[in-house]
């Protein structure tokens, strides 16, 4: 097949920072994605519902006039936010989701949650009026390893989630592992999981075999060989529960060549192509349109895109480095090569 036509994507998880950062991104996604879940995590988090309004307009007017990108807005989840700012967030038809980051799990999540029983009110909430919970889903302790982290969340915290709030609409963000697809399919469909373009093309010897590569280091880690597989298997099944999300994450060149080296991965340019590659390897282009364009709106109750992207089969290198404000950010495959491209 040289040529691809299907129903425009979404992103259900993007990171796209603030200001000239944000501006120097944003339209790396609109080229690609109708809409995309933007995440909360801002060094000042999106806590609130007006938090949220403003950042939407700041997004907005970054766009060029005629895009047609949709922001669909978050909110931080703290141990103080109300049911009645949820209510709220709810009723003004700009927030899609509210994300629990565990405190420390990542990049700007300090403020996160750091015992979910203080949220069982927020939860009931979202469960009696259909507002979806994002998950970032690792543990924080200290004695666990960081390669278990996802596993020991989904024991310990997501199957009480799940079971406490049945009704309760839950994304597994990022999913990386055997053992998160698994529990994924062992749910009702109430559980859905976004997948990244990075987590099925990359495994852990990508970050340590040939000297460290920090552009390649994001949270949750990438796994073992057989979790990769698992994660593609589960993206190219059908399986509507689960769906694509970049988790595109930009970070300045410095922050991430660095000897504390910032958690993320910048694939806003290059997450479509590499989504359709994984699929055509595996024979699964006919899922492709599913995973990438109906599945995520179809879970969020969102009405499916009208419009049509075409791709065609023609090789193309992927630039080292976007400018990224005053700074620059290196993509994903940064200098290698793509085989799918835009048909503008
Ligand atoms: C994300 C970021 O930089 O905001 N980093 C990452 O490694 N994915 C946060 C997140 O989603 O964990
Ligand atoms: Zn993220």
């Amino acid at each position: 097949m040289n040529q691809i036509t299907f129903t425009k994507p979404d992103d259900w998880h993007l990171h796209l920072r603030d200001e000239k950062q944000m501006a120097s991104v944003v339209m790396h996604t609109a080229k690609y994605y109708k809409r995309a879940i933007v995440m909360p995590n801002l060094s000042n988090p999106v806590f609130t519902l007006e938090l949220a309004q403003q950042y939407r307009e700041r997004i907005l007017k970054a766009l060029r006039d005629d895009t047609a990108f949709e922001p669909l807005m978050t909110i931080y989840l703290t141990g103080d936010t109300s049911s009645q700012q949820i209510v709220e967030a709810k009723d003004s038809g700009i927030i899609h989701a509210v994300k629990l980051y565990p405190a420390g799990a990542t990049t700007n999540s300090a403020r996160g949650v750091s015992n979910l029983d203080q949220c069982d009110a927020v939860f009931r909430t979202m469960e009696k009026i259909g507002v979806p919970l994002s998950i970032h889903g690792e543990v924080t302790d200290s004695e666990i390893d960081i390669f278990d982290r996802e596993k020991v969340f989904i024991e310990k915290h997501l199957s009480v989630l799940v079971k406490r709030y049945p009704d309760l609409k839950i994304i597994l963000e990022h999913i990386t592992t055997k053992d998160a697809v698994q529990f994924v399919e062992s749910c009702s469909n109430n559980v859905g999981a976004t997948i990244t373009a990075h987590h099925i093309l990359l495994n852990r010897n990508n970050i340590l075999v040939g000297g460290i590569q920090p552009h390649h280091f994001c949270l949750p880690v990438v796994k073992t060989e057989a979790d990769r597989q698992a994660v593609l298997n589960a993206a190219t099944s059908g399986n509507p529960k689960f769906f694509l999300g970049t988790d595109s994450a930009p970070h300045a060149r410095q922050e991430k060549e660095s000897a504390t080296g910032k958690a993320g991965i910048y694939s806003s340019p290059v997450s479509l192509p590499i989504y359709i590659e994984m699929f055509e390897r595996e024979n699964k282009l006919d899922q492709l349109e599913g995973f990438a364009s109906f599945f995520g709106a179809d879970f969020y109750s969102l009405p499916r895109n009208q419009e049509t992207v075409t791709f065609k089969k023609e090789e193309s290198t992927v630039p080292g480095r976007y400018d990224y404000a005053n700074d620059y950010v290196v993509p994903l495959k940064a200098n290698e090569t793509v085989q799918w491209k835009l048909a503008e």
